[in-house]
């Protein structure tokens, strides 16, 4: 937000505080609009349990099975929402400590390989430097969050036999981190808008998947709060970079 000092008083204008407050009204009429459908999905599920329960308890029990992974959904947009408006309202990092940016996506890394070998997709890291030129001031757990979305999202949109590569760097005084994938790519003209809270290219495979659209909104704050960024390049069909710049401790 743009503040203009007047008698060292911060001072938004009227137009700023009418953009504000656009933001805010959006942002809840789409959390609203997104907790609805599994709100009414768990409904559904419920009432089909009821009904089914003394009938036919083979279909009964695949209700309740639907009705857990509905149940887990919610449970992971609301952490996700809590998450981001934690995120938003923190302009730094509040104990901000030496890590270890290496370690972090070993740790990452170990973590999502179980679920890129059964989606059959190579996950490979290379040229990292030694230990020591890879540290930042920040949030351990922050960073684990921002690099466990990006290589989340690298293995969720890459088709079984693609390749995810974690390629680490530095540029004079920050860390990159760079994070590929053979994958299926983002439309040219959709690339600004996937940053957005609850933005997905697209919905209805998002919705088999268990996507929110808040995965790369947590990303972005993420990268800021710790004073880097992240950009990307993308090819339809041939696939995504994801690049963290984040300044060395
Ligand atoms: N590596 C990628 N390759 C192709 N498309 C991607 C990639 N990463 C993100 N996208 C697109 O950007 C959208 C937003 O990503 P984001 O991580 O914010 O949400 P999501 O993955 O759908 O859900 P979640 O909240 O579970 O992360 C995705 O729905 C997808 O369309
Ligand atoms: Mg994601």
């Amino acid at each position: 937000m743009a503040l203009e000092r007047h008698n060292g008083t911060p001072h938004v204008s009227p137009d700023e505080l009418q953009r504000v407050n656009k933001i805010r009204r959006d942002f809840v009429a789409n959390v609203s609009h997104e907790l609805k459908t599994p709100a009414t999905s768990l409904k559904l599920l419920a009432e089909s349990l009821e009904e089914t329960l003394d009938e036919d308890p083979v279909q009964a029990r695949l209700f309740a099975a639907q009705l857990k992974k509905e149940t887990e959904r919610l449970a992971h947009l609301i952490t996700d929402l809590l998450d981001l408006t934690r995120l938003e309202s923190q302009e730094t990092i509040d104990y901000p400590t030496i890590v270890d940016v290496r370690s972090v996506l070993m740790t990452v890394l170990a973590r999502m390989r179980r679920v890129a070998r059964k989606k059959d997709i190579t996950l490979q890291w290379k040229r990292f430097g030694k230990a020591a030129e890879y540290t930042v001031y920040g949030d351990e757990t922050q960073l684990t969050s921002m690099f466990t979305n990006l290589v989340d999202n690298a293995v969720k949109y890459t088709p079984p036999g693609g390749r995810v590569e974690v390629v680490g760097g530095s540029e004079d005084s920050e860390i990159t981190t760079r994070i590929s994938d053979t994958g299926i790519g983002i439309p040219e003209g959709k690339i600004p808008r996937i940053f957005e809270r609850f933005y997905r290219v697209d919905k209805a495979r998002s919705k088999a998947t268990g996507g929110t659209g808040l995965g790369l909104s947590i990303v972005r704050h993420i990268a800021q709060n710790h004073g880097g960024r992240v950009t990307v390049e993308s090819t339809l069909g041939e696939g995504s970079t994801f690049t963290v710049y984040l300044p060395r401790a």
